[in-house]
């Protein structure tokens, strides 16, 4: 009887509590750790935005909040405007370099909000990380315009734009292909002027990018220094000029630009064949009435993150596809981060270091790029960590899972805004490592507000208590320390501050001074 009675419990417990958890993953069940967001006017994003004197000026104000929202800005200069339900700030930037500071506010029938925006007008582009999109991953060698336009409906649909994801970034495969004979990717490859042609799945790039600006958001165009890209459509090999004339022409406001066959071009590949390209690209589009960010690929050759900056690069890729990375006993996130986290030191505003993309949610496979995308196979805690540790990098927030397919746990990764804050934040500075053994991982990223971001990742397979000493990040006394994934202030705490983490997870807290009680 006793036995049939332990046996019902079992079951009963099964049924209601779920399967009993694998030892050290207790907490793969996906806990949505990111508070819902208010229904009051929250306005996130960056706060600072850097633009060419002149040039065309696009903003959607990321906020938060039940529509209908009404947006104003104070102090904006004359040739912008805003328009009060979209919040979609634009114009041309002033003619003339300097700052101009503005207070953008929102409001809804239940409340409002207002933020400081600092516009620079002046040279640098990409004054904090770029956040958005990009369609490699998903839609691989067949990328079309109604998946482009689809893409951007859904950043705003999903609300991934009121967190600050703007850009939508077309990769390969847009072009034509030399030499194939499928009707839809191949013909010829250039019109008699030598403008490069898109192939039949885009009919047309102004129009797609018009579309992606009424949305107040941005687009990406892909191609690369050699003569093909890496999936082989054509590239700009001797046709830079009149590509970098093109792009601009159709209205793309970045440009990722991929290495690829251009490798067989310089065998020797010194320091010079690197950059020469790169050197090229990057004053050509700094030549062009409008902004294009260039975004180099070129998979960290020649130390890029030494270089990338002076050759016109906002950001450059520092590793190999995260996609092709493999792990040993970590999932191939970690390995990738941690090489571009060694290279804090070359990251900061204009310029940053760029480990890949965000890949989570359903996302294709790289080794099998005909298979249909599925779930990420990253348990919800590496999943934490993945997004904890490139915001702590101050990385680009590239998101290039499946735009259609956006479950409320991996909306609960990507848009926690206090997360965002951390990425975006106004000083620029990569986190550094403080901390690095076969099972505890330490970053701290300076912020703005003299506050530390500290992220406690434990890279073993067993929950773990991991400290960090306030002398590590070189504070004293007393201070107060916030949980950024679940928007609690945790307390006060001296000299130091441990907490329990779960397996190949993380706490991501944000430390600062004690305030005192008035
Ligand atoms: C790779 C690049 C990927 C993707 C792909 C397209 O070299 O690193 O991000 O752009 O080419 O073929």
């Amino acid at each position: 009887m006793a036995r049939i009675l332990r046996c019902l419990v079992l079951i009963a417990s099964i049924v209601f509590l779920g399967p009993p958890s694998t030892p050290g993953f207790a907490q793969s069940v996906p806990e949505l750790l990111t508070p819902k967001t208010p229904p009051t006017p929250q306005i996130n994003g960056p706060k600072v935005y850097g633009v060419r004197p002149g040039h065309p000026f696009l903003y959607r104000i990321p906020c938060t909040g039940t529509r209908p929202m009404h947006f104003s800005v104070k102090n904006l200069p004359a040739s912008l405007k805003v328009d009060e339900l979209s919040g979609i700030i634009s114009g041309n930037a002033p003619a003339e370099k300097g700052e101009f500071v503005v207070t953008i506010e929102a409001a809804n029938s239940l409340g409002k909000a207002a933020r400081t925006f600092k516009i620079v007008v002046g040279d640098k582009l990409g004054l904090t990380p770029q956040m958005g999109w990009n369609g490699w991953y998903t839609l691989y060698d067949h990328p079309t315009d109604s998946d482009i336009r689809k893409a951007a409906d859904a950043m705003i649909a999903s609300g991934m734009a009121d967190y600050g994801y703007q850009f939508v970034d077309i990769d390969d495969a847009w072009a034509r292909k030399p030499g194939s004979t499928d009707a839809e990717v191949g013909g010829q490859v250039r019109d008699e002027a030598g403008n490069i042609l898109p192939n039949v799945r885009f009919p047309s790039m102004p129009s797609l990018t018009q579309y992606i600006h009424s949305l107040g958001l941005k687009a990406g165009i892909y191609s690369g220094p050699g003569p093909l890209t890496c999936a082989k459509f054509e590239a700009s090999y001797r046709h830079e000029d009149a590509d970098a004339h093109q792009f601009n022409k159709w209205g793309f406001d970045l440009l990722k630009y991929d290495m690829c066959s251009y490798r067989n071009l310089v065998k020797e590949g010194n320091l010079d064949d690197l950059q020469k390209p790169y050197k090229l690209m990057g004053s050509l589009l700094k030549e062009l009435d409008r902004d294009i960010v260039l975004n180099m690929c070129q998979y960290g050759n020649g130390d890029v993150w030494k270089w990338g900056r002076q050759v016109g690069g906002t950001s450059w890729r520092t590793t190999g596809d995260l996609g092709l990375a493999v792990g040993d006993s970590l999932p191939g996130f970690y390995s990738v981060g941690l090489a571009n986290a060694a290279l804090d030191a070359y990251a900061g505003p204009g310029g940053w270091n760029d480990p890949d993309y965000i890949l989570i949610g359903t996302v294709g496979d790289a080794n099998n790029r005909t298979a249909p995308p599925k779930a990420t196979s990253l348990t919800p805690e590496e999943q934490y960590s993945y997004m904890s540790m490139w915001s702590l990098m101050a990385s680009p927030l590239l998101f290039s899972g499946d735009m259609a397919k956006l479950d409320d746990f991996t909306l609960n990764i990507l848009c926690n805004s206090e997360v965002i804050d951390i990425d975006q934040d106004l000083l620029g500075k990569q986190g550094k490592i403080l901390r690095k053994t076969s099972l505890e991982l330490i970053l701290a990223k300076p912020l703005e507000d003299g506050s530390i971001a500290v992220g406690l990742f434990n890279l073993g397979k067993a929950p773990r208590t991991i400290s960090v000493d306030w002398k590590e990040i070189e504070k004293r006394g007393r201070m107060q320390v916030r949980d950024v994934w679940r928007q609690k202030d945790l307390g006060k705490f001296d000299d130091t501050f441990g907490t329990a983490v779960p397996a190949h997870g993380v706490v991501l807290v944000r430390v600062e001074p004690a305030r005192r009680k008035l």
